[in-house]
């Protein structure tokens, strides 16, 4: 049996909306509207959605960035918004973050080296002394030159920055490691060099990943098992081939239409969803995505559909599975 590193349970984080000059609340985002699944240790998680969808929320409140509304999230057992600030500031070396943009995480007045090497000091994994020593030695593992060192971050292009980035998270030697769409702002042909280095990583370290992205094409080379989300909600979660080869949500078979096909001579018939995805703050009743899905029923709009699972390790929420 493989062993269980994060578990997610029922997790909600609204955000309250202010309104009239008093600031009261006068109502919700459910940015993540009751999600529950587990990561196990050496797997890469794929979590893929649309903009809004809630994977950036669901990312930062399992590492308690952000405070939950509700539900429970376990780390190697130990319930990450129960513990202390000091046991938090223990925790915090073993998960790491890496931001949505890699412009605006790195500081431009900070050489590289400076930026590596700063949170090694500051949690005690490296001293003055032996640095730049420990600096080099993850620059080189994450596929870039020692001379990056004393480079500031505008001498580099969006695909070397990201790896900087990376090396940053990856020189606190962590367990767990949540990238909020690490290559979506990157060329395809540098996509696949750092998805590689993601692999590499996972291997080499024995890491496991959080990996968000709103194109499944991203996850299908490194993710093991894959959720996908629509406003606020999971609504189907399987392995990488099941998923692929089997996809039983609507709203899954539809982000998997849209992946181009290299070979001209297959046709695959391309799903446009109508309309937009709906607001947060006033999901739709029943299935939340009905009101876009091709195959709505009459019992969709009414009853919320479970999660629930329809073979091994295979779970969707949609009253026609
Ligand atoms: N701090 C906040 N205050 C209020 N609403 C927020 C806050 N953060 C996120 N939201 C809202 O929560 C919903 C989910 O946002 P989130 O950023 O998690 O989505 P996402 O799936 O990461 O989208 P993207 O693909 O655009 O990054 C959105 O409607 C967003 O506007
Ligand atoms: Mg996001």
């Amino acid at each position: 049996m493989s062993e269980i590193l994060l578990e997610v349970n029922n997790l909600k984080k609204y955000f309250p909306i202010t309104g009239g000059f008093l600031g009261k609340v006068v109502g919700n985002v459910k940015a993540v509207d009751g999600v529950s699944f587990s990561i196990n240790k050496g797997e890469a998680f794929g979590l893929v959605g649309e903009s809004g969808s809630g994977k950036t929320t669901i990312g930062q409140t399992i590492l308690r960035m952000n405070e939950k509304t509700s539900g429970t999230v376990k780390f190697g057992g130990i319930d990450i918004h129960n513990l202390s600030k000091k046991d938090l500031k223990a925790l915090r070396p073993k998960v790491q973050y890496i931001f949505q943009d890699p412009y605006s995480s790195l500081d431009p007045k900070m050489r590289i080296g400076d930026a590596i090497g700063e949170p090694l000091l500051e949690h005690g994994f490296a001293t003055k002394q032996n640095v730049r020593e420990k600096v080099e030695e993850i620059i080189l593992l994450c596929g870039m030159s020692s001379n990056y060192i004393d480079r500031f971050p505008h001498e580099f292009s969006g695909g070397q920055r990201q790896r900087i980035v990376i090396a940053r998270a990856m020189a606190l030697n962590p367990e767990f490691v949540v990238a909020d769409e690490p290559v979506s702002s990157l060329d395809v042909s540098i996509q696949a060099q750092i998805i590689n280095l993601f692999s590499d990583l996972r291997q080499k370290k024995g890491l496991s990943y959080l990996f968000i992205s709103h194109d499944l094409s991203v996850v299908e080379h490194l993710c093991n098992r894959i959720a996908i989300m629509y406003l606020g909600v999971i609504v189907e979660l399987a392995t990488r081939d099941e998923l692929f080869s089997n996809p039983q949500h609507p709203y899954t078979k539809a982000l998997l239409s849209a992946i181009p096909v290299p070979d001209p001579t297959l046709k695959r018939n391309r799903i446009i969803l109508k309309g937009n995805i709906p607001s947060p703050s006033n999901p739709p009743s029943g299935c939340r995505f009905h009101t876009r899905c091709p195959y709505v029923m009459d019992k969709c709009s009414k009853t919320v559909p479970e999660l629930k699972e329809i073979a091994e390790g295979h779970q969707s929420a949609c009253h026609l599975a």
